[in-house]
């Protein structure tokens, strides 16, 4: 991975920040000139309209796919990001939204699929079960989900606890940063609560937490810190919450009050 240190302007204490990134596919300009930032500690929430190109912005910071402009800058140094393994050795893990479970595995087996720690060759190198149960439990309890079994096949769960898994998944490698694409939008509005109650959780174990989410309403303004709306595959506004209502963060999305994007 190539590394150069020259941390981007108005980066402030963030971890990760993306500075002029464009992306098209073919005709399509999903990303033109979009900057991010994401600090330590806080929840950013990325919202914007269907097709305004939230994750073709987080599949640029998970590795999977690559800008055709734009720096990217961890911990302020300038890095190329080639593949997902280079994002993940960065200590930046993601959730996306299909969750990539397997429904026929349990928790523990979920938890280190592709990962798991194996035996000397001599031995088979049969995967060490008991070290996985001990690290999945203790995993579990860091994100207080201990009533989780850690035994049953995750297709027999709720939609929130799978939720729950793949998050804790993401944290089992201990990253710095988490980007989550639509983690609520197929739960009930309780199991959507507790799942904002853990993405509070991994940034007030210090974590950099990027969520993307359409429910502005409930989630966004409850769970985030900051919003960054993008719109057209364009930057259209940044507002700390509290300082905004829904409504203003809905407008810059669809573009329908230019005065309050004008106001940024
Ligand atoms: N692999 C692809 N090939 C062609 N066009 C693509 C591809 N991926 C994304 N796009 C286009 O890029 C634009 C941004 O898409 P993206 O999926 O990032 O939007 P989004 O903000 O995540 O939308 P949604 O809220 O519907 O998930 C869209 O116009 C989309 O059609
Ligand atoms: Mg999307």
């Amino acid at each position: 991975m190539q590394t150069n240190k020259t941390g981007p302007a108005g980066a402030r204490d963030s971890i990760l920040s993306l500075r002029g990134i464009s992306k098209s596919y073919g005709g399509v300009k999903a990303l033109e000139n979009v900057s991010l930032d994401i600090a330590p500690g806080e929840v950013v929430a990325l919202v914007g309209d269907n097709g305004a190109g939230k994750s073709t912005l987080v599949k640029i910071m998970s590795g999977a796919i690559r800008p055709d402009e734009g720096d990217y800058f961890f911990e302020g140094e300038k890095v190329a990001i080639r593949s997902p393994s280079d994002a993940t050795e960065l200590g930046i893990q993601t959730v996306y939204q299909d969750l990539a479970l397997c429904n026929n595995l349990d928790a523990v087996q979920n938890l280190f699929l592709g990962r798991e720690p194996v035996g000397p060759m001599l031995l088979g190198q049969r995967i060490r079960r008991a070290e996985c149960d001990v690290r999945a439990r203790e995993v579990l309890r860091r994100l207080r989900l201990d009533h989780i079994s850690i035994t049953r096949p995750v297709g027999a769960m709720s939609g929130g606890q799978r939720q729950n898994i793949a998050i804790a998944r993401s944290i089992l490698w201990n990253p710095k940063i988490v980007l989550l694409d639509e983690p609520t939008a197929a739960l009930s509005h309780s199991a959507a609560e507790k799942v904002g109650e853990l993405i509070r959780g991994l940034a007030d174990q210090g974590l950099g937490v990027l969520v993307i989410s359409h429910d502005i309403h409930n989630f966004v303004v409850t769970v985030t810190d900051r919003i960054e709306v993008l719109r057209l595959g364009r930057n259209a506004g940044s507002y700390r919450v509290g300082e905004v209502s829904g409504e203003q963060i809905v407008n810059a999305m669809v573009g329908g009050n230019e005065a309050v994007n004008a106001a940024r």
